[in-house]
């Protein structure tokens, strides 16, 4: 059986592109390689730095501008460990953020790509997960990415 405990087992023999199962042979799940980043750092150097996250993702913009998701304080950014994101799709696992599961949330997948460029970067289950962020903005630099999946890989505290 293929059940929901069992997924990693059960991805199947073609793991090795963006929309791969989730295990340690798709590309964008957490490696060896990880360093600790707290929410804190991560806030300071990228979502409140030089990703400008915030300037979209504030409390009260509005669905248009923010998606729905705010990233506003630290705090802020460690609920969104817990959010509901709007690309999940039936029999989805995909979340905002799951803590040591880059390949699983869409915080590392869009601003890894996002599903609009090619090679598209997509969920394990193949979901799309919409255009690039920071939206609208130049691509966030490897450091800054890197951070963002070491922050997730390092349990998103
Ligand atoms: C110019 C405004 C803008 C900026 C800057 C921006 N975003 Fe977004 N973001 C949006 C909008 C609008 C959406 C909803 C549409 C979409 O999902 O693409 C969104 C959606 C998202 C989602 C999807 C939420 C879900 O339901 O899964 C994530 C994650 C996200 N943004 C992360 C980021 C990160 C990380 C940054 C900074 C590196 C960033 N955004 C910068 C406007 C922005």
């Amino acid at each position: 059986m293929c059940g929901a405990l069992a997924l990693a087992a059960c991805g199947g023999g073609d793991n090795g592109g963006p929309d791969g199962g989730t295990n340690e042979n798709n590309p964008n799940a957490c490696g060896d390689d990880v360093q600790s980043v707290t929410a804190q750092e991560l806030f300071d150097s990228v979502i409140n730095g030089t990703g400008a996250c915030t300037s979209c993702h504030y409390a009260g913009a509005g669905t248009a501008t923010n998606g729905d998701l705010v990233m506003d304080s630290v705090e802020a950014l460690k609920a969104t460990t817990g959010a509901t994101t709007a690309y999940a799709i039936t029999g989805s696992t995909l979340k905002v953020v799951d803590p040591n599961h880059s390949e699983n949330s869409t915080m590392f997948l869009k601003v890894a790509g996002g599903s609009t460029v090619t090679p598209p970067v997509k969920g394990p289950k193949g979901e799309s997960v919409g255009a690039q962020m920071p939206q609208g903005l130049p691509p966030l630099s490897a450091e800054d990415l890197k951070m963002v999946k070491d922050w997730i890989c390092s349990g998103a505290k």
